[in-house]
């Protein structure tokens, strides 16, 4: 079988996506197709007639007959270019509009099922590796477009009128063609088939050392600062070690592919030379029913050639597009409910319920319960790991929970649409990354309809203004991927500049000044302070003088509260937060 089921599905989703989108223009490529190769095999039987009008007039000689034929040839001829070139011209057109409707739909769909996949999904996957296979699913469009127009075409089109004319000379040389294909097809579709099953199983390997590359790529600082470029080269150097064994069998494969079709080749040229002296004897057929049948097995070869190669493409083609689909049919788990509503914050009352959270395996809560009343301060300390990011990344329902409750003004968070909740709460959260783009557009993109002047107001308030007027370009100034060219308190500062333009009802600062001088931290804690006055805020903070001043401290161990209350009575109590306090203002941390 040429195809199995599996293919055929495969098939069916490119034509869905392809063909059924570009209707029209798929038919006029068709149809240019045609026209191309019809006038192709014209051409031959343009010569091969020049070559009867000759013959016959060595025998009559006869001059005005052989001048009124050629002269009829070549108003042939040129009815042959003008069709030729109007297909040439059209062909690639229609190709080009078919890439460029389905092209970027493509890669929009990609791009939006991804966005949309959850949190742990997504983390789990090598963006490189993805960037990898999202631009192979495009270029296999590309392919399957080429590959009817160089390979399929010339053969579906080409080959009957073939078929045809041979029959019309003699017989017998079309029972010699299709022996010849008969033959020549079944081998090279083996090794055709060898050669894709072979891509296939190095594509995924072509895939992991791209990640490799990009995860190098991404750390090139640590590589820099631990002097690890050997190491790293190694790396990489191990995840290439594949190609030049997946060469040498790709090797063998084409040359004895090469090999034993040109053989076939031969020995059926061999066959038709001699069938041909002996039609030509018997005088069954003339010199140029001789050339012509020559210049169709010439033309057979070309077409058998291109028909496997267009498999052989085919099969590629379809494996490079179905991994994309693959991406397509991912589901995501974390979605709403069909009657979802948008979530109606005005208070600000958050419940923790008996929430209970994995991390594929690793327990994080367990029963976890806690409350946050209207308007709250909430200050949380606690070992690092204790389960603080997971607090506000389950607020945010990144991750669902596995049993109890989280609920915002008595709404589960998980019957709301998950646009209206995060739509409610700001989040700065611990690592800032920000796209390579302008300062200006960072801040911008936490509350894209804002004017300029409350983007400057935001900036002014995260206390950015005297270093950003120190830029040269100002707030145009990039910042390099994820920020790199930014110092960690700026990168913290542009976080708290979004959380600022969010303007949202609830605000979770994740170790959000951490990375702060103490004068600039008290600036901005006054402008915080101001924001968030009348809000409920959590603020996450190793740095006990960032929380002291929270209505409510609460001290978190192992996914458990262990102690709560305002900072004095927290120190009262000489319990752990007293505890981490003396080590502070003694200055062990
Ligand atoms: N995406 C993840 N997949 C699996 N485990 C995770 C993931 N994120 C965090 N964890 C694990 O969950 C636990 C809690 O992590 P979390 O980030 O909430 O700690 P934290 O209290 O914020 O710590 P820190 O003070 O260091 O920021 C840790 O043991 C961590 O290793
Ligand atoms: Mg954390």
């Amino acid at each position: 079988m040429l195809f199995v089921k599996k293919d055929i599905d495969k098939f069916k989703k490119l034509f869905e996506f392809v063909i059924l989108r570009n209707k029209l223009l798929f038919l006029g490529l068709i149809f240019f197709s045609i026209i191309t190769q019809v006038t192709a095999v014209s051409v031959d039987l343009i010569i091969a007639k020049v070559l009867e009008y000759f013959a016959n007039y060595s025998l009559t000689s006869d001059l005005s007959l052989l001048k009124e034929s050629i002269t009829n040839i070549l108003l042939i001829l040129i009815i042959v270019m003008i069709s030729s070139a109007v297909s040439y011209w059209a062909e690639p057109i229609m190709i080009a509009k078919i890439i460029g409707n389905t092209e970027p739909y493509i890669k929009k769909k990609l791009l939006k099922r991804l966005l949309f996949l959850d949190t742990k999904d997504i983390l789990n996957k090598k963006t490189g590796a993805l960037v990898n296979k999202l631009n192979r699913t495009s270029k296999s469009l590309e392919n399957f477009l080429y590959n009817w127009r160089f390979s399929l075409a010339p053969f579906v089109v080409g080959m009957p009128t073939v078929l045809i004319l041979l029959t019309s000379i003699n017989y017998k040389f079309l029972i010699l063609n299709l022996l010849y294909l008969s033959i020549s097809i079944p081998v090279s579709l083996r090794y055709q088939k060898m050669g894709a099953k072979m891509w296939e199983k190095a594509y995924p390997k072509y895939d992991k050392s791209t990640g490799i590359l990009n995860d190098i790529l991404v750390n090139i600082l640590p590589v820099k600062i631990n002097s690890q470029e050997k190491y790293t080269i190694n790396m990489y150097s191990k995840s290439i070690k594949f190609i030049p064994r997946l060469w040498l069998k790709v090797s063998k494969i084409y040359s004895r592919w090469g090999s034993s079709t040109s053989a076939i080749n031969l020995l059926f040229l061999g066959f038709t030379i001699y069938v041909g002296f002996d039609l030509f004897i018997k005088n069954l057929i003339s010199i140029d029913q001789l050339a012509l049948t020559f210049l169709l097995f010439n033309r057979t070869d070309r077409y058998m050639g291109y028909f496997v190669h267009a498999i052989g493409e085919t099969y590629r083609i379809l494996a490079e597009f179905d991994a994309g689909m693959k991406i397509l049919e991912e589901k995501a788990t974390i979605i709403d409910d069909l009657d979802a509503k948008e979530i109606k914050v005005n208070k600000g009352k958050i419940e923790f319920n008996d929430v209970t959270f994995s991390y594929e395996n690793k327990k994080v809560f367990d029963k976890f319960k806690f409350l946050i009343n209207p308007g709250e301060t909430i200050g949380v300390v606690g070992k690092s790991g204790a389960g603080k990011t997971t607090l506000a990344n389950l607020l945010f329902r990144l991750y669902d929970i596995d049993k109890g409750y989280i609920s915002i003004d008595g709404q589960n968070i998980r019957h709301v649409t998950q646009n209206s909740l995060r739509n409610s709460i700001s989040l700065v959260p611990q690592d800032t990354l920000l796209f390579d783009d302008t300062i200006y557009n960072n801040i911008l993109f936490s509350n894209p309809n804002s004017n300029r002047r409350e983007v400057l107001k935001a900036i002014k308030e995260a206390e950015l203004s005297e270093f950003i007027n120190s830029l040269p370009n100002k707030e145009k100034t990039i910042v390099g991927e994820r920020g790199v060219k930014l110092s960690g308190g700026q990168r913290q500062r542009i976080s708290i500049a979004r959380a600022i333009l969010a303007n949202k009802k609830i605000i979770v600062l994740d170790e959000a000044t951490s990375a702060l001088d103490s004068e600039t931290e008290l600036k901005i804690r006054d402008t915080l302070d101001r924001i968030t006055k009348g809000r409920t805020t959590i603020t996450i903070a190793h740095r006990l003088s960032t929380v002291m001043n929270s209505d409510k401290i609460v001290v978190f161990d192992d996914g458990k509260i262990v102690e709560v209350g305002d900072h004095k009575s927290l120190l009262k109590k000489k319990g752990k937060y007293a505890e981490l306090w003396k080590y502070q203002t003694k200055g062990y941390l």
